[in-house]
C-alpha cells in the first residue's frame, strides 16, 4: 500500500514498494554471480584523463572484480588505451610502478618491449621462436571510452553498448560541468569490512545523515522543516540515478556577514539559485570562478532554492556527487562478499590564497571523519546482516535510490545469466 505523503513510488510504480532481500547483501553464491556477470560486462570508471597529461604518462588500475591489473596509456597522438597488465610471452605483470612516465614498457622477466599502443617493438633472442609474428602478442586491448574526462573501461571481448549509449541522457544533461578545470585535492583509497552495495546504498540517501552524522556534517544539512532530509528531487533514468539534496539555509543566509558577501551574493541568482551547503562550499579561496547560470541543466534540475548538491549514481559502482565548484569521486569497488575497496577522490579548483589552502584542509578532515562515521556503522551493519535474524529489509520512499540499485543489478545479472548457455556437464 502506498501513502499520500510519498512522491517516489507514484513517479516510479514500476519500482514496487515492497521488501528487499539480503541475500545480495551477505551470500556468496550472489557475489559469484556480480563476479562472473556483472562486472565484466558494464563500463567500469577508471579514472581522468588528467591523469594522463602527456605523451606516455601511463597508470595501472587493479580491480579486485574482476581480477585484472588494466595499463592505461596516452600515445603522441592523444589517444587513451587501455590493456591487460599482463606479458604475452609467459604472462608476467608487464609494469609494476603504480604510474609515470614512459617510452615503452620492458617486462622484467625477459625483456619484451611494448609501445603505448600496447605493440610489441623488441624481443630478445627473437630467432629463436617458431613461426613468429610481433604482431600477433600485442598486450590484449580492453574497451576504453571517456566521457567528460572520465576514463571508462569494459572487460567485454564486444561491449554490449557503447559508453555514450550505457550513460544515456542522464549525463548529457551534465556536460559542461567544468570537470576539466577542478584538481584531485585529496583523496581516500581503503577497505572497509562489509558488502560493496551496503557501502554504495549508505551514499545514496541522507535519511541517516541526522542519526550517523549528527555530530558533523547534519546542521549544514538537516532543516526545521525537513528534519529527515527528504531530497528535493530524484530522477531514475534506466540504469542510472539521481537526487538533489537541500543545504540548511541558515547556515548561511542566516549570518548577515556571508549574505553580505560579495563574492556570495554573485551567486545569488535567482534564476539558478543554489543554497546554503553549495555556498559554504568554498567558494572564496580560488581564481576559480565558474558561471553559475552556465552549469548545466542536469545540475540543480528543480531549481530549489535551497539545493546544496546533486547525487548521481553510475551504474553500477561509481558515485558522483556535483557541487558548484567541487565534486566527489567515489567507487564502491567489490573484493569479496563483505570487503569493499572504497576509492575516493574529491576536486576542487585549485586554491591560491592561504585561506583557500586552509579550507580545503579543514574539508579533507572534515569529510574524512564523515567517511569514518559511515564505515564504522556499516562493518557493525554488516555483521548484524550476515546474522541472519531478518531475511529482507524495508526501503522507505526517500531510499528510492536504493530499491532502484536492488533491481537494476539484479535485473542486469538475471538479463546476462539467461543469454549465456547452460554448462554442459
Ligand atoms: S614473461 Fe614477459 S618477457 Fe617473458
Ligand atoms: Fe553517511
Amino acid at each position: 500500500m502506498t501513502s499520500s505523503t510519498t512522491r517516489f513510488d507514484k513517479a516510479y510504480p514500476e519500482l514496487g514498494t515492497g521488501r528487499i532481500p539480503v541475500e545480495p547483501y551477505i551470500s556468496e553464491q550472489y557475489f559469484e554471480r556480480e563476479r562472473r556477470y556483472l562486472f565484466p560486462n558494464v563500463w567500469l570508471h577508471v579514472g581522468r584523463v588528467e591523469e594522463l597529461a602527456e605523451s606516455g604518462a601511463f597508470f595501472v588500475k587493479d580491480l579486485d572484480v574482476p581480477n585484472v591489473s588494466l595499463l592505461l596509456t596516452r600515445d603522441a597522438a592523444g589517444t587513451v588505451f587501455a590493456f591487460h597488465n599482463v606479458c604475452s610471452h609467459r604472462c608476467n605483470r608487464v609494469v609494476r610502478e603504480r604510474a609515470g612516465v614512459a617510452k615503452r614498457f620492458s617486462c622484467g622477466f625477459h625483456g619484451w618491449v611494448y609501445g603505448l599502443d600496447g605493440a610489441l617493438v623488441g624481443v630478445p633472442d627473437e630467432d629463436q621462436f617458431f613461426d613468429f609474428k610481433r604482431t600477433e602478442h600485442a598486450l590484449t586491448p580492453v574497451a576504453c571510452e571517456t566521457w567528460e574526462g572520465f576514463i571508462f573501461v569494459c572487460l567485454a571481448e564486444q561491449p554490449i553498448e557503447s559508453l555514450s549509449s550505457f550513460l544515456g541522457d542522464h549525463f548529457r544533461a551534465l556536460e559542461g560541468y567544468p570537470f576539466g578545470r577542478l584538481q584531485a585535492c585529496f583523496s581516500w583509497n581503503t577497505e572497509v569490512r562489509c558488502n560493496w552495495k551496503l557501502a554504495q546504498d549508505a551514499f545514496q540517501e541522507t535519511y541517516h545523515v541526522p542519526y550517523v552524522h549528527q555530530h558533523s556534517i547534519a546542521d549544514a544539512l538537516a532543516v526545521n522543516d525537513n528534519p529527515s532530509m527528504h531530497p528535493i528531487a530524484c530522477r531514475l533514468s534506466g540504469y542510472h540515478r539521481k537526487v538533489s539534496v537541500a543545504g540548511n539555509p541558515k547556515t548561511v543566509y542566516g549570518n548577515p556577514k556571508a549574505v553580505n558577501d560579495p563574492e556570495m551574493k554573485s551567486y545569488n541568482n535567482p534564476d539558478k539559485p543554489i543554497g546554503s551547503a553549495a555556498l559554504r562550499a568554498g567558494i572564496g579561496g580560488s581564481k576559480e570562478r565558474f558561471d553559475i547560470e552556465a552549469l548545466p541543466a542536469g545540475m540543480n534540475p528543480s531549481n530549489h532554492p535551497d539545493w546544496a548538491f546533486d547525487i548521481n549514481g553510475i551504474f553500477p559502482d561509481f558515485y558522483l556527487s556535483l557541487r558548484p565548484n567541487y565534486y566527489q569521486a567515489y567507487n564502491f569497488r567489490p573484493i569479496s562478499v563483505d570487503r569493499t575497496r572504497f576509492e575516493g577522490r574529491v576536486y576542487y579548483p585549485k586554491m591560491e590564497t592561504a585561506g583557500g589552502r586552509f579550507y580545503q584542509e579543514y574539508m579533507k578532515c572534515m569529510l574524512r571523519d564523515v567517511l569514518l562515521e559511515d564505515w564504522s556503522n556499516l562493518e557493525i551493519l554488516q555483521q548484524a546482516i550476515a546474522s541472519g535474524a531478518k531475511d529482507e529489509m524495508v526501503f522507505q520512499d526517500n531510499e528510492i535510490l536504493l530499491r532502484h540499485s536492488f533491481h537494476e543489478i539484479d535485473n542486469y545479472i538475471n538479463a546476462r545469466m539467461s543469454e549465456t548457455p547452460p554448462v554442459a556437464n
